[in-house]
């Protein structure tokens, strides 16, 4: 059993879509370990609890990076997660962390990367003017939205479209492109090299 761990900041929903596709069985052999937020009030882990999922909250409170970070890795291991997935997790992640799971966490940005890294990048890419935007699932490392990419969603821009209309299209892709880049990692058919993905059978 592959045991997930999942950080979140806010409402959630990409959250929900993993734990709809593993009681699905669309990500198969996994469970959810363990899901986390550094917001004691996040909606997300409400949620996670309403589920029966062990939610826990663990603030920064004040705190160093490095040292609040170590608490999560700590609970993390506790759990032992073998993946973390970064679900609207709103901190940037210290060099411990990515190192203490190095090539075992992903993210969700709601931009076709390297366009548009950082916060806003629906209405980024929308104020930009692209007719073309989308997702993206991508491996974590110590720069913001940068490791190598695992699996891309687009979406188009369409006439009328103002930028909620944008992010809400994007968001049905993302719930569609984490669980299908989860499943994908965790099966282990894949390798890196440089910065490219590459499935292999
Ligand atoms: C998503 O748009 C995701 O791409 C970004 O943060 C947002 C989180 O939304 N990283 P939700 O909390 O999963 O609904």
């Amino acid at each position: 059993m592959h045991n997930l761990g999942i950080l979140l900041s806010g409402r959630g929903s990409n959250f929900l879509a993993i734990a709809d596709a593993v009681e699905a069985g669309r990500i198969p052999e996994a469970r959810i370990a363990v899901v986390i937020s550094n917001l004691a009030d996040a909606p997300g882990l409400e949620a996670a609890r309403q589920r029966g999922l062990t939610a826990v909250a663990i603030e920064a409170r004040g705190r160093k990076r490095a040292e609040h970070d170590q608490e999560i890795v700590a609970t993390l291991q506790a759990h032992e997660v073998e993946l973390v997935c970064l679900a609207g997790y709103m901190r940037l992640l210290s060099p411990g962390f990515v190192q203490a799971f190095a090539g075992r966490i992903l993210n969700i940005h709601p931009s076709l990367l390297p366009a548009f890294p950082g916060l806003e990048a629906q209405t980024q890419a929308f104020d930009y003017g692209v007719q073309v935007t989308g997702c993206t699932v991508h491996f974590v490392d110590e720069q913001l939205d940068h490791g190598p990419i695992i699996l891309q969603r687009s979406v188009p821009v369409l006439a009328g479209d103002d930028a909620h209309a944008v992010a809400a299209r994007i968001l049905e892709q993302e719930h569609i492109a984490y669980s299908e880049a989860i499943a994908r990692v965790l099966s282990g058919r894949y390798e890196i090299v440089e910065r490219r993905y590459l499935p292999r059978s």
